[in-house]
């Protein structure tokens, strides 16, 4: 057996999710589990509440956290929302959008797809004639992906409102921030949506485990009302000062003191700052991607600049083996980027550009991704390595 070689020095990890975690989160969470009377598990809780609610722009909304990822959360909103045999609304984003309308159906659920176009964000006309159409009021609620992390494509949560709206149809508005959140802007309650929905290890910057909600007044009653059988997922079961009840049992805790310092980051660096960070940094990457695609065997999968991902870049190849090069930039250059999935799988890979991230990692990941493609012989063109620079270079204070 060969022995493998360690190589000092952090591997970078650029995958959308897992994401790498900041010191002071890693710190907070190095605690000791403290019994559930404890006051500080009330406040951390309290914090938790109240740093998510400004994160997703809602003032009123109530906040749920579950020991869970971000399935768990994806089956609260079924659960709650729509009754066996009910309908919702999947608009096709990509590998997501299908993967939520599965569990859905799986919940014995009937789902309304409006088809992906590969590469596009969700056709908001489309979702309209399916409101129309549905006079009679079947649909319980559309479940919007708004950051595809698939496809790498953000969709115009507004254009679903004013589908909602002009249609007249009383669907309730379910966003899934998991990707977006945190990199994005998204204000949960001028974009009119009634459940956000999201993950702890993307822009939040914390391990995976902790799936959390936010659920306006009109879903709240909506929960109410549907007589689904449910317990660990349910909403009003959970709305009680007791964090015992809040979490249905015992609160993740160390995660939840991470996620606590992880709004405390993005609070202290600010939300408008925060956005303008992940703009630049998806620019590097796009700055690479131009300069690669010259080469013809790599290109953007989202065909429209503008609804290209700040978290997320998924670059389609051609004749170029995915596994081998990921691998490659893991283990010889230290850089984990990650695969294509679902339909994309073999066909792109994706470099992940959110949370605690900066220029000088960014370029590291996109050198080390050029690295393996050159030794795995795909062409490049020039390069994209010197466009991202050139393009940092360039940038104004
Ligand atoms: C947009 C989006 N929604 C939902 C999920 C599901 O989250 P999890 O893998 O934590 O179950 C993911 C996972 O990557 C995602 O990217």
């Amino acid at each position: 057996m060969t022995e493998r070689i360690r190589i000092p020095g952090r591997r970078l990890l650029h995958s959308p999710g897992p994401t790498p975690l900041p010191d002071a989160v890693l710190h907070a969470m190095s605690v000791q589990p403290m019994d559930l009377g404890d006051a500080r598990v009330d406040a951390n809780i309290a914090a938790c509440e109240h740093g998510l609610r400004r994160l997703l722009g809602t003032r009123e909304a109530d906040v749920f956290f579950y020991a869970s990822n971000g399935h768990g959360v994806w089956e609260a909103v079924v659960e709650n929302l729509a009754a066996p045999g009910q309908a919702l609304l999947v608009p096709g984003t990509g590998h997501f959008s299908e993967s939520w309308a599965v569990q859905a159906e799986a919940l014995g659920r009937r789902v309304v797809r409006t088809p992906w176009r590969e590469g596009w964000p969700i056709d908001a006309s489309a979702v309209a004639q399916v409101l129309r159409d549905d006079r009679a009021h079947n649909i319980q609620a559309l479940l919007a992906v708004h950051t595809d992390t698939a496809s790498g494509v953000t969709s115009d949560l507004a254009a679903l409102r004013r589908a909602l709206a002009d249609s007249g149809h009383p669907a309730l508005l379910v966003a899934d921030v998991v990707a977006s959140l945190a990199a994005a802007p998204f204000g949960m309650d001028a974009l009119g949506v009634d459940v956000a929905v999201a993950a702890s290890q993307k822009g939040l910057m914390c391990p995976p485990g902790l799936g959390m909600l936010a659920v306006n007044a009109r879903a709240l009653d909506a929960a109410r009302r549907n007589p689904a059988p449910r317990f660990y997922w349910d909403w009003v079961r959970r709305r009680d000062e007791l964090s015992y009840r809040k979490f249905c049992g015992t609160p993740p805790q160390n995660l939840m003191f991470g996620l606590q310092a992880a709004l405390h980051l993005i609070e202290q660096e600010g939300l408008d700052a925060v956005h303008a960070r992940h703009r630049l940094l998806a620019g590097l990457v796009q700055a690479a991607v131009e300069g690669w695609r010259e080469g013809g065997a790599l290109d953007f999968f989202a065909r429209d600049a503008a609804s290209r991902s700040v978290s997320v870049t998924t670059i389609a190849v051609q004749g170029v083996d995915v596994a081998a090069l990921r691998t490659l930039a893991r283990e010889r250059f230290q850089v984990a980027v990650a695969g294509g999935l679902g339909p994309l799988a073999g066909r792109a890979f994706r470099i992940g550009h959110l949370g605690d991230s900066n220029p000088a990692l960014i370029l590291g990941a996109i050198a080390g991704v050029e690295a393996a493609l050159r030794a795995l012989r795909v062409p490049v063109g020039q390069g994209g390595i010197q466009r991202a620079v050139q393009r940092l270079a360039l940038l104004q204070d």
